[in-house]
């Protein structure tokens, strides 16, 4: 048969670009609690006061990444209603970078063009500082924001959270007013920052809780109005598209792929409308493929502690406890003969794999005599993690024939 033509019709979207990822929309929807929460927090920086520092935390695809660039444009254009203001923005997204040093040089670099940045090793770290505070201080600005996205990936070690915002305190800056915001989708790295930190960056701290079905259901309905043609979507596609993230995580990215993968569907299908059976059959295909990906960069003991679960939820033995697991997890990782680890450190795994939603946890409570705990149980279908992890490393997947 050979190749087909490429040809520009499309019976599905007039501008499917709208549901991709890195599409900026202009608003923010179903978010005006926060929103003003956040547009509070700034105000200092207006009343050209000193700016407060910022941390703002939720899950992944909440918003937090759009609510700033929206927040910061709108102040940013505001100030010119202002002589004495010149604020300007700073916006590092430190996925990249794993420890304070790198995100220093980063910023350094943010600051240099092409042909002058400098490299991520060979300096000493206070020779670093220094640059950056010699670029903030050449900048004669009164105010500048930083933005550190997904600061989580610098882990335990969070010099530069702590130098930043004493940046003017201790005279490093001196007539520009430095604030920091701080962006992060893990909730244990807000709790395991080290007290000086927390003293300093969590002047306010802004939660973006996760979105139910209902929010999901305007986000994606805004975003559907300029992407597909009139009338190709079936009345039940977006519900059940809202039903099922706000399920599974309350992330606006994972709904917005959820109609995009459904719509693709139905474009390779030469349907003519986006039916129920496509959101079902995409959202197969998506856990599929992002469990497997997310699977193998796990490490070892995450495999192993997924597979621990996965064995008592196939003998019916979930929900569970931490302490279950731990006890499936030393028999499990005996076998493949990898090292023991601690029951702490299972128990962050355990709190990482939740995050990323491979297990959800229920609260329990055992009244006056067993206090609180959680119950485990698997958050995504077991055929699905059996198929990941029988994939996955040698060592996990020799657990199968075992
Ligand atoms: N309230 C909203 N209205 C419209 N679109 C939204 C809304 N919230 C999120 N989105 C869209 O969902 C996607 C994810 O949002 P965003 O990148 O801001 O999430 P995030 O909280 O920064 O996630 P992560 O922690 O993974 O970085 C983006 O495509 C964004 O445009
Ligand atoms: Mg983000």
């Amino acid at each position: 048969m050979g190749l087909k033509e490429f040809t520009r019709d499309d019976p599905i979207f007039v501008n499917e670009a709208v549901l991709r990822d890195n599409y900026r929309p202009e608003e923010l929807v179903e978010r005006d609690a926060e929103l003003s929460e956040y547009q509070e927090a700034l105000r200092p920086v207006i009343n050209a006061a000193p700016p407060k520092n910022i941390f703002l935390y939720g899950q992944t695809g909440v918003g937090k990444t759009l609510a700033t660039r929206l927040v910061l444009n709108q102040l940013l254009s505001d100030q010119e209603n202002y002589d004495d203001l010149n604020i300007e923005v700073v916006n590092l997204n430190c996925k990249s970078a794993s420890s304070s040093y790198q995100v220093s040089v980063d910023l350094v670099n943010q600051f240099r063009d092409t042909t002058e940045k400098i490299p991520s090793t060979g300096y000493a770290s206070s020779q670093v500082y220094q640059m950056l505070w010699n670029h903030i201080n050449d900048l004669d600005a009164t105010h500048l924001l930083v933005v550190l996205d997904e600061i989580d990936s610098i882990g335990n070690d969070d010099d530069i959270l702590y130098e930043l915002p004493r940046a003017n305190d201790n005279e490093s800056v001196d007539d520009t007013l430095v604030g920091v915001i701080g962006i992060s989708n893990d909730f244990t790295f807000r709790d395991n920052l080290s007290a000086r930190v927390k003293d300093s960056l969590c002047d306010e701290e802004i939660h973006f809780p996760p979105y139910d079905a209902n929010q999901l259901r305007n986000i994606l309905k805004q975003r559907a109005t300029n992407a597909f043609r009139d009338g190709v979507l079936d009345g039940d596609t977006i519900p059940l598209c809202s039903a099922f993230s706000a399920q599974e995580s309350g992330s606006a990215r994972q709904a917005l792929k959820l109609l995009y993968k459904a719509g693709d569907l139905a474009r390779t299908r030469d349907d003519s409308e986006v039916g129920e059976s496509y959101v079902r059959e995409a959202r197969d295909l998506i856990e599929k493929g992002k469990v497997q990906d997310e699977l193998e960069s796990l490490p070892t003991q995450s495999q192993l502690t997924l597979f621990s679960l996965l064995q008592l939820e196939s003998e019916g033995k979930t929900p569970c406890k931490r302490s279950d697991i731990y006890e499936r997890y030393q028999v499990v990782a005996d076998l493949v003969s990898s090292d023991i680890v601690s029951d702490r450190t299972i128990h962050d795994r355990i709190s990482q794999l939740r995050l990323k939603g491979f297990i959800q946890h229920d609260e329990r409570n055992d009244g006056i005599h067993g206090g609180s705990y959680y119950l485990y149980s698997l958050d995504i279908r077991q055929e699905i993690v059996e198929n990941a992890l029988q994939q996955s490393n040698a060592r996990v997947s020799d657990l199968f024939e075992s």
